[in-house]
């Protein structure tokens, strides 16, 4: 099912499968109408089933990521490339490894420094350099956040180092061996870089998204829902499952 909500695209589908069928599409045709594309990259559970059917097309001879970079979202801070919950190593995980893309196109901010400032601001620099992200890939946390900008009295500007929500260090605790192992700071893309992103395309599924992406959709635009500042972006493509659409369905 199809609907448009104030210029906002939404898919609701009726499974993860669907889900993410769907946003696999979405990237491989951005890929391939754009050969050199600058993809914006998301972790987290949602995308996992995307990123597999991205591998599948590309071992398929469907795309090809020779010429694409790609900017991810996040890291916490002070994590190593290789530690398994790293986002770094996620990423390699479920795509970098897997496809053709090149080294050197690849950008993950660095949670191992301590120059943190220069990191961020090279970080941004680096994404306008590459005339900003051509179609950022987005989950949204259960409190409206995206990337890590979590809820503040204001919207943050560019890349900066997060003290992450106990909801969210509650949240993320699952990929690790305890919750005391979770990281409390992050660094995030912020909400300038997201939004001077060409396309954004959101994933949610389940029914503990369902209020949230209420509250993203229908309520005022405010730093407290971080998600909600989308409803500013002229080019934004939701796909979500029926629990996900529990209560906006019947307002679209
Ligand atoms: C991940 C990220 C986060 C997640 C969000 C949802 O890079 O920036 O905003 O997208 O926390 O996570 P999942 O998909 O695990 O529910």
């Amino acid at each position: 099912m199809k609907f448009n909500y104030q210029g906002i695209q939404i898919f609701v589908k009726d499974s993860y499968e669907a889900i993410s069928e769907k946003s696999a599409q979405i990237v491989a045709a951005q890929i391939i109408l754009k050969e050199n594309s600058v993809l914006g990259l998301a972790t987290g559970s949602t995308p996992i089933g995307m990123y597999e059917r991205l591998v599948k097309m590309y071992e398929e001879g469907k795309i090809d990521f020779s010429e694409i970079t790609c900017f991810n979202l996040d890291e916490y801070y002070k994590l190593k490339p290789e530690n398994e919950q790293s986002y770094s190593y996620y990423m390699d995980k479920y795509l970098f490894s897997k496809v053709n893309i090149l080294s050197e196109n690849i950008y993950i901010p660095s949670g191992i420094t301590d120059d943190i400032e220069g990191v961020c601001r090279k970080y941004d620099e680096e994404i306008v350099n590459h005339g900003n992200i051509d179609l950022q890939v987005l989950g949204i946390g259960n409190n409206g956040h995206i990337g890590f900008n979590e809820p503040d009295i204001r919207f943050e500007a560019g890349t900066h180092l997060v003290q992450l929500d106990e909801e969210t260090i509650k949240a993320n605790a699952r990929f690790f061996d305890s919750i005391d192992l979770v990281p409390r700071q992050a660094i995030s893309m912020g909400i300038r870089n997201i939004m001077h992103s060409k396309k954004i395309l959101l994933l949610a599924n389940g029914e503990n998204k369902a209020k949230i992406l209420e509250k993203m959709l229908f309520e005022d635009v405010t730093p407290n829902i971080p998600a909600s500042i989308l409803q500013l972006h002229n080019d934004v493509t939701i796909v979500i499952d029926e629990l996900a659409a529990k209560y906006i369905k019947h307002r679209l």
